[in-house]
Formats: structure tokens, sequence, C-alpha cells
């Protein structure tokens, strides 16, 4: 199968060649969809004529737009975007403008419609709150060089990762051999210095992309070390990320040209590097009608259901918990690469060590680390079990010292970093978390009302008061409207109205928590690469105020500021879970509520703020907290988790 697919790859790829290589413009083929089918690497121009190929439609934009809009009235943080204080400044959209402006443009394609939507939504830099059309994020381009920052004789600059060979060859030959057909050698920039890219200097360019399609963090430094490629935890696997430079994720550029120096010359020279698209989507297309109803038509899951009707399955009547979630959706995870063989960690690896989290004891004998990839594992409980038994095992063994990893941890279940947190600080500090709010607009106070009337509970409904704890750390009963009255503040000049303030609940925990910290606080340290959202904002962000954590953050661009923090919200609802609400409570006909959506695509937003613990009037994704120690990447650690803990090791303790 995989070979069919290489062989089809590989035909497009000669018959791409020769389309590029003809002086008159080839035919547009009949059906831009149909010529792609059925192929995991496309050239670019190709998907992007499929893309582009579904005519813009009056109806859909009003569908989206009126969700859209709707949903930003739950949006916590619209008023902050009117002008954005420093240090996130250049954050600041007009957001009801840009919805204005997206209302009466002409358009194209569909295409262009929605990706004007997810622009601005980019832009606004909160990867909790996006527009995301499974429609058109169906290719991730890939440049077959992705790029580092590397500190080299004492001096910091661009290049080709050194590692290029081994990872691109994990992409696969059905990746490579498309390179091979059409003559061009990728394996000899390796390790390349790079002058400029797309006539720029390379830092510059790497600022241009951060703030034009990384999104997701507030911080512009964040968002730079975005556009490097680095290692991750992807599912449960080691993985190194191709960076927003040479990952994007619209096929929408055919190459990259930059001006490098081999490795091993001096010679400066020019390359243009083409970029060749994979296929994301899940389900197979043959033609644009079935391109768009598998990845464009909205679908039995797009939607919200009223939770209480029963006749949901698979997301209703649950005994469960619902759990709240903060955590950003990274493309790139859904078709990710490993890490290549050489930087995969060789100290032992420590129990519970199978998941999300890798646990190892350095050589020193005296450092274990805790790589926390994720916070949203398949097992809720497990993750806990997982942290019980790293620590059972660094105590067994007499660690003196913890570094904790949170290098592109993108977030997850809130609870488990308050446990995380409670675990290492130990249970006396009384709950874990942070201060919250929702938003009070007239349908949320609707629903908690309705909510209250009707009994409704929060196995059902995150608006149930039960979900929730009084400051004293009292789980609230679920009578108590804590919308009656409303707290409103000014925010650049705008009436913001939120809820009362209540904690997270999250015990009983699976596991027995250590009423002591297990290890001295003080010699416990995080680092990463800023690239921490959502739960992994909070989690640090509780480490840092509560505990003062030392915390070092590597990358950047040199000499520009950087936050440890990517991106801070206390809760995210996808656009199903509030359409849920809506529906459970009973509210999907009043006047409020938005339609249902017509395609097939997640508007997401921040539905809870955390407030600073430091500063309980400033939510924590608006307190700027720079890490106490900075390192640039080196040739020995940009890609090797375990070099880089015993660096850091050695700084920090
Ligand atoms: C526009 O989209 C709507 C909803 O999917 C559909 O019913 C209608 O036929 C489309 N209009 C055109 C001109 O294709
Ligand atoms: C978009 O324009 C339509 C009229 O074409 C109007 O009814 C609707 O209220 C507008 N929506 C927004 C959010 O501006
Ligand atoms: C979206 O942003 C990208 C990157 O800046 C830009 O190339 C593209 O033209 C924009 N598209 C729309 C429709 O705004
Ligand atoms: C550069 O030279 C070193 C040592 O001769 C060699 O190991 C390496 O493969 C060369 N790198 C490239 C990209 O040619
Ligand atoms: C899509 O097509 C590939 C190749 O023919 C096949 O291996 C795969 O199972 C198909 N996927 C689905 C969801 O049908
Ligand atoms: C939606 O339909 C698909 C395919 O028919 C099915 O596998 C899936 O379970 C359904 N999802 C829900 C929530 O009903
Ligand atoms: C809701 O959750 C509670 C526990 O919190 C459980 O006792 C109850 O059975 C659940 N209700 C339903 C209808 O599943
Ligand atoms: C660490 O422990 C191992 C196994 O007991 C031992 O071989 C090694 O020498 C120790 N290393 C240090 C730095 O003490
Ligand atoms: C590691 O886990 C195994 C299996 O559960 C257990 O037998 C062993 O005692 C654990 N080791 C330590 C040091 O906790």
């Amino acid at each position: 199968m995989a070979t069919s697919l290489a062989r089809n790859g590989l035909l497009a790829a000669v018959v791409g060649l020769a389309t590029l290589s003809s002086a008159v413009p080839a035919p547009r083929s009949a059906d831009p969809c149909a010529k792609i089918a059925g192929q995991t690497f496309v050239v670019p121009a190709d998907a992007m004529a499929c893309l582009t190929s579904f005519p813009f439609n009056e109806t859909l934009r009003q569908n989206v737009i009126s969700v859209v809009s709707n949903i930003f009235d739950f949006y916590t943080f619209e008023d902050y975007y009117l002008d954005s204080p420093p240090p996130f400044q250049a954050s600041t959209v007009q957001i009801r403008k840009e919805l204005a402006r997206i209302n009466t443009t002409t358009y194209s394609s569909d295409y262009e419609f929605s990706r004007d939507i997810y622009n601005v939504t980019t832009i606004m830099n909160d990867g909790h709150t996006r527009w995301l059309p499974s429609c058109y994020q169906t290719y991730q381009n890939l440049l077959p060089a992705p790029i580092v920052s590397l500190e080299v004789d004492g001096a910091q600059s661009v290049f080709i990762a050194p590692d290029s060979v081994e990872f691109i060859n994990l992409v696969g030959s059905a990746y490579t051999d498309y390179f091979a057909s059409i003559g061009f050698d990728w394996q000899r920039l390796a390790g390349a210095r790079v002058l400029s890219i797309a006539g720029m200097d390379p830092y510059d360019y790497a600022d241009l992309i951060a703030d034009t399609e990384t999104g997701n963090y507030l911080d512009h430094g964040v968002r730079v070390n975005s556009c490097w490629s680095s290692y991750r935890i992807s599912g449960t696997d080691f993985s190194q990320r191709f960076g927003d430079i040479a990952g994007p994720g619209f096929p929408d550029r055919d190459t990259l040209t930059m001006e490098v120096v081999l490795a091993n010359s001096t010679k400066r020279e020019t390359v243009t590097i083409p970029f060749l698209a994979s296929y994301l989507g899940t389900a197979n297309f043959t033609d644009s009608a079935s391109f768009w109803e598998v990845n464009c038509a909205a679908n039995n899951e797009t939607n919200g259901v009223d939770l209480l009707s029963g006749g949901d399955v698979g997301r209703a009547g649950s005994t469960l918990p619902r759990r709240p979630r903060a955590v950003i959706k990274d493309a790139s995870q859904r078709n990710a690469i490993g890490l290549p063989g050489p930087f995969l960690p060789t100290a032992p690896p420590v129990n519970g060590s199978e998941a999300v989290i890798k646990s190892f004891v350095l050589p020193d004998n005296k450092t274990g680390v805790m790589f926390v990839g994720s916070f949203e594992p398949d097992d809720f409980n497990g993750f806990q079990f997982d942290v019980q038994a790293a620590v059972k095992q660094f105590q067994a063994e007499g660690i003196e010292q913890v570094l904790i990893d949170l290098t592109n941890n993108g977030g997850g279940f809130v609870c488990l970093g308050h446990f995380l947190h409670e675990y290492l600080a130990g249970s006396k500090i009384g709950n874990p978390g942070f201060q919250s709010t929702n938003r009070a607009n007239p349908l949320a106070e609707k629903i908690l009302a309705t909510v209250i009337a009707k009994g409704i509970t929060s196995n059902f409904s995150f608006y149930a008061p039960d979900n929730w704890a009084s400051l004293n750390n009292v789980m609230l009963p679920n009578t108590f409207n804590y919308d009656k009255p409303p707290v409103t503040s000014i925010i650049n000049g705008a009436t913001y109205a939120e809820s009362q303030r209540f904690f997270d609940v999250c015990t009983p925990f699976a596991v027995d928590m250590p009423e002591e910290p297990p290890f001295d606080l003080s010699k416990v340290a995080i680092v990463g690469n800023a690239d921490c959202a959502s739960t992994c904002a909070m989690f640090s962000t509780l480490m840092f105020e509560r505990h003062q954590t030392k915390v070092a953050i590597f990358g950047g661009r040199p000499g520009l500021a950087i936050e440890y923090k990517g991106m801070a919200g206390n809760q995210v609802l996808e656009w199903t879970d509030i359409d849920s609400e809506i529906k459970t409570a009973g509210l999907a006909d009043d006047p409020l509520a938005p339609p249902d959506l017509l395609v097939n695509a997640d508007f997401r937003h921040n539905w809870r703020t955390a407030y600073s613990y430091l500063n309980e009037k400033v939510p924590i994704a608006y307190e700027s907290e720079q890490p106490q120690f900075r390192f640039p990447f080196t040739v020995d650690t940009y890609m090797n988790p375990q070099a880089l803990w015993e660096f850091a090791a050695k700084q920090l303790f």
C-alpha cells in the first residue's frame, strides 16, 4: 500500500515537473481535487488548486459569521484586544471591526473567506480562541530544511538543522522520492548556516512568521521559538517538530529561497528549496465532491447536542465527570515524525514513563528528570500513577534535584496541571489552582440560571455551579448563582462583566497526595522552550508564583525578551462544548443562541480566566513573567533532550 502511494506521489511529481518546465500553462484540471486524490504528498500548487476550487458562498459566510460573532460574546479576553497591554501590545486586534470587514469583503473562494477568519484569530495569538476549518487545514507544507537558531563559537546564528538528513529520512520515502525525482539535493543543506530567508535577515523572517502565521502564544519571543525545529513528545513518543518556518499549516508557498553557507564550506550560495505538502485528512477523497463531503461539510460531530436528550451515546449520559481542558491544537501533531535515534535519551527510564511523561535519572545519579510532554494523556488517572511512580523511584534512588522539562507541552486537563503542582508542593498548600471566572454575557447568564433551575449538574454542564469551589475551597451548592450579581470592571474603556470568583475542584485525586513536598522545592527547576500552553502555562506559573521555582528558557531570538509561559487561559471550550451547553440548557431556540455550523470547523474560545496569584486583578495571561535563566541552543542541545538536561542541571543547581 505504501509502495503504491509512493508510486502515485512520484508520478504526480513527474507530471508536476513537466508542467513547471513547459512554457505554455497547462490547462487547469477539470477537477483539481481529483488530481491529488489518494496521494499522501502533493506539490503545494496542486493542493492550493483543490482548496481554492470551492466557490465563495454567502449562505456559508452568514452562518459562520453568526457563530463566530456570537461565540466572541463568551470570550473572556475580548476587551483586552482593544489595546493589549505591554509587553503584548502587538497582539492588539479590533475584533468586531475585523468581523464587520469580513462580513462585507468580496472573496474569490470559500477558502479566502475562511482563511481570513483564520488569519484574524491567528494574529490574536491566543491558541484557545481560534477558527479551525477542517476543510482547509488539510495539507501541511513541509520543507526538507528545518530551521534552528544555535550558538556556535559564542555567537548565535540561524542554521538548517544539522540533523536534517536523519530527520527528513524519517518522513519516509514517499516524501524523499519526490525530491530525488526532481533532482533536488536537500541532504547537502544539513547544518548550513543561513544568511537570509526570502531576502530577509533570517531572524527578521522568524519574526515575520511569528507575527503572521504562528499564533497561539501572546508573547512574541515565545512565538519565535515556535518557528525553529524542536524536540517534543507527540502522543507517547519522542518527536521532532518541523517548526513553523519549515512546516507551515497551509500549502500556500511553493518554495523558500535562502542564502546559505554549506557546512564545510565558506562560499555563499542561494538555494531555492521546494516545499511538498502532506495530507492531514483522516478520510480519503476521490474528487472535489468527496473532498467537500469528508473534510468540509458539517457532520454528526460538528455541532453540540442536548446532553440530556440521551440520543447521542458517544458524548451524552456520561456518569464520568466532564473535565475542563486547556490545550492548544497543533495540526503538526497529526502526522508527527519521530526524533532521530541518536537523540533519544540514553539514561535509563524511570517507572511511569510509558505515556506522556518520560522520566530519567541522569548519569550524575543525583538529578531526576520528568519530561512532561503533555497534560492530555489518554488515561487521566494513569498520569497521576506515573508521577507517583517516578517520584517514588527518584526517592528510592536518592535523587536530590529534579528538572521538569515542559518543551512544546501544549497543555491538557486543567486538573492534571493542578495535580502535578500539588504533588510537588505537598497538599498543605490548599487549593492548588488559581482564582477563576467566566464571562457573564446575557446568554451565559441565561444558561447558568436555567442550569440551576433544572438542577443540571457538572456531569452535563460546565456552567453548573457544582463544578467549582468557593474561595474557601468548599464546593459550590448547585443552586448558587455565581453571576448574581456579575462583577464588572472597565477594560480599555469597555465594561466587562464576569462571574464571581471560584476555584477549580480537582480532588479527590487518584493517588495519595504527599502532604509535604517530596523534594526540597528549591531543588526543583523547570526547563523548556516556553512553547508551554494553557495547562502547561498554568502549571509553570503556579510553580513560579507560589514557590519561586527557577525557570530556564532555551532559544528565542538573541537579545529579544521572552516570557516563560506561552498562553494562559484557564479553560477552553470547543465550539461543540459551548453549543452543547446552550442546547443542554434548552436554549437552542433562544434569540441569542448561535445557529448550527453548516461547515466542519471548530470555533474554540477561552472561556475562563485564571487570575495571577501575585496580582489578583490581572489574568495570568497578561502578567508579564520572564524566566530567571535564559540559554541559547547549541549543536549539542538543540535536539538532544538529555544533553540539554545535563547542561541545565549544571547551571541551575
Ligand atoms: C451555499 O451553501 C448552502 C449551504 O451549504 C447550500 O445549500 C447552497 O446550495 C450553496 N449555494 C451555492 C450557490 O452553491
Ligand atoms: C453581516 O451582514 C449581514 C447583512 O449582510 C447582517 O445581517 C449581519 O448582522 C452582519 N453580521 C455581523 C456580525 O456584522
Ligand atoms: C492570511 O495570512 C497569510 C500570512 O500572512 C497571507 O499570506 C494570506 O494572504 C492571508 N490570507 C487572507 C485571506 O487574509
Ligand atoms: C563536514 O565535514 C565533516 C568532517 O570532515 C564530516 O563528518 C561531515 O559529514 C561534513 N558535513 C557535510 C554536510 O558535508
Ligand atoms: C485511504 O487510502 C489509503 C490508501 O489507499 C488506505 O490505506 C487507507 O486505509 C484509506 N483510509 C480510509 C480512512 O479509508
Ligand atoms: C458519527 O458518524 C460516524 C460515521 O457514521 C460514526 O463513526 C460516529 O460514531 C458518529 N459520531 C457520533 C457522535 O454519533
Ligand atoms: C452525575 O454524576 C453524579 C456524580 O457526580 C452521579 O452520581 C450521577 O449518577 C450522574 N448522573 C447521571 C445521570 O449520570
Ligand atoms: C552512577 O551510578 C552508576 C550505577 O550505580 C555508577 O556506575 C556510576 O559510576 C555512578 N555515577 C556517578 C557520577 O557517581
Ligand atoms: C518500579 O515498578 C516496578 C513494577 O511496578 C516495581 O516493582 C518497582 O518496585 C518500582 N521501582 C521503584 C524504585 O519504585
